[in-house]
């Protein structure tokens, strides 16, 4: 079963006047209008590489993970050659999900209503009845669970994609997607940790991806977080930023230095001498020269927050987060949390600690952003406010985008909203293309001049 899951229909919906990148206006019905949120299952999360795992939380034949790709659950599983397959979790018999577990090791998958039964490859293996009731009339490998169409790793982190027309995987995440990974490996290799922390906001999955590239909010929204200390007030938001904005929507936007910051920081810790400065904290995890050649001369200088489109937050916490779409008005947060090889377990404690209690569940940021999400997305709901535009205009038509020679290029500026510009001005080109091969030669380009 490995023909097309995509069947591509000219009949969509027309967003391609819902954001203006030239005033940076949005239509808020984005965040609300069913049709819109269809045609997004289809469109974007139907053809995107999405994130399924990271090959250490699989590591041994017969272990797998439950993840989504949408709203269509998959099960991620590594099979007896090693391969991890990806697999819409639905019976082709009646549709049953034949795996309810969220992750552990199996031999097979059975199906609970009838018994069919399928191999760690999704090829159905074996079903009740076969001679007597269906006669031998049965094609078996014809009726296995649906593959992904593409499953591929990098550097360790597996996605997977519905539509065979997809390009490679890294020629997808580009140097951007690539370098929002490698930040994770900047101080070495790392283990995902059991268990995915897992909780529900009613909001609109994209006002929870904006919200990552938005460092305006923080001194306001977690301003409580701050005045208790559990937040470092002037980590949190300084005025240095640095966006750098990649193909298909991807990006990475939040604090950066330039490369006088960082010449005068190298000075600063090969003489032992002067004052401490903000990015310290920061600098002092991109010291090694095998890691400065890894994130390259622009990338070694930025400490923002990565988003692989569309939904892939790469945060500073020892963690990564899925935004996963539950429908327009509700999103499902999944914080994948690891740890770096040859932590000490002061360190270990210490990462465990912020894992628990800065996001996810119980994070005191998240229940700050979480209450803004929410209430933004009613916002977008009522009969009149919906038909109210927002406002995205931040920095516009205020910065530049610098091209270093390497190819790497990045806007050096203050507090901004040129990734969330940049995320809304791809989420549309995604939409407005019927495939693949339309995407490809119409995406836009990262901008480059005046922004
Ligand atoms: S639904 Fe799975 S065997 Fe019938
Ligand atoms: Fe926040």
């Amino acid at each position: 079963m490995s023909e097309a899951l995509i069947t591509t229909d000219k009949a969509g919906v027309d967003v391609s006047g819902c954001f203006d990148m030239a005033t940076g206006i949005l239509d808020r019905r984005i965040f609300t209008d069913e049709e819109i949120y269809q045609e997004e299952l289809k469109k974007i999360f139907g053809r995107a590489w999405n994130f399924v795992c990271h090959e250490s939380q699989i590591p041994n034949p017969g272990d797998f993970m439950m993840n989504y790709i949408g709203e269509d659950e998959v099960i991620v599983v590594r099979d007896r050659q090693q391969s991890i397959n990806v697999l819409l979790n639905s019976c082709p018999h009646r549709g049953n999900t034949v795996c309810r577990a969220e992750l552990g090791n199996t031999r097979s998958f059975f199906c609970s209503y009838h018994g069919w039964n399928y191999d760690l490859d999704g090829r159905l293996i074996g079903m009740p009845g076969e001679d007597d009731f269906y006669r031998n009339n049965i094609d078996k490998k014809d009726w296995g669970l649906t593959p992904a169409a593409k499953v591929e790793n990098y550097r360790g982190f597996c996605f997977a994609t519905l539509d065979p027309e997809a390009p490679p995987l890294e020629e997808y995440l580009g140097w951007v997607g690539k370098v929002g990974i490698d930040f994770l490996l900047a101080e070495g290799d790392i283990e995902f940790l059991d268990g995915i922390h897992k909780n529900r906001l009613q909001c609109n999955w994209k006002l929870a991806v904006d919200n990552l590239y938005d460092w305006y909010h923080v001194k306001v929204s977690h301003g409580s977080a701050i005045k208790i200390g559990i937040l470092d007030g002037a980590l949190a938001a300084p005025d240095n930023q640095m966006v750098i904005l990649g193909e298909y929507g991807h990006g990475i936007g939040g604090p950066g230095i330039s490369e006088e910051e960082q010449a005068r920081y190298d000075a600063r810790m090969a003489s032992g001498e002067g004052e401490p400065q903000w990015y310290d904290r920061y600098a002092e995890k991109r010291t090694s020269p095998e890691t400065r050649e890894m994130l390259g001369p622009v990338g070694r200088r930025s400490f923002g927050h990565p988003n692989i489109f569309p939904n892939l937050w790469v945060a500073q916490t020892n963690q990564v987060c899925l935004r996963i779409p539950r429908g327009p008005y509700e999103t499902e947060l999944w914080w994948f949390n690891f740890r770096r090889k040859g932590m000490s377990e002061d360190e270990q404690k210490f990462s465990a600690f912020m894992q628990n209690h800065m996001f996810g569940p119980a994070g005191v940021l998240e229940q700050d952003d979480g209450e803004n999400w929410s209430h933004s997305t009613r916002g977008a709901k009522g009969t009149f406010s919906k038909t109210l535009p927002l406002n995205f205009s931040m920095g516009n038509k205020a910065d530049q985008v610098s091209q270093d020679p390497s190819g790497q290029s990045c806007i050096e500026t203050v507090i901004n909203e040129h990734a969330q510009r940049w995320t809304y001005q791809s989420w549309q080109d995604w939409m407005a293309a019927e495939n693949w091969p339309e995407l490809i030669a119409n995406h836009s380009q990262p901008p480059t001049g005046e922004v």
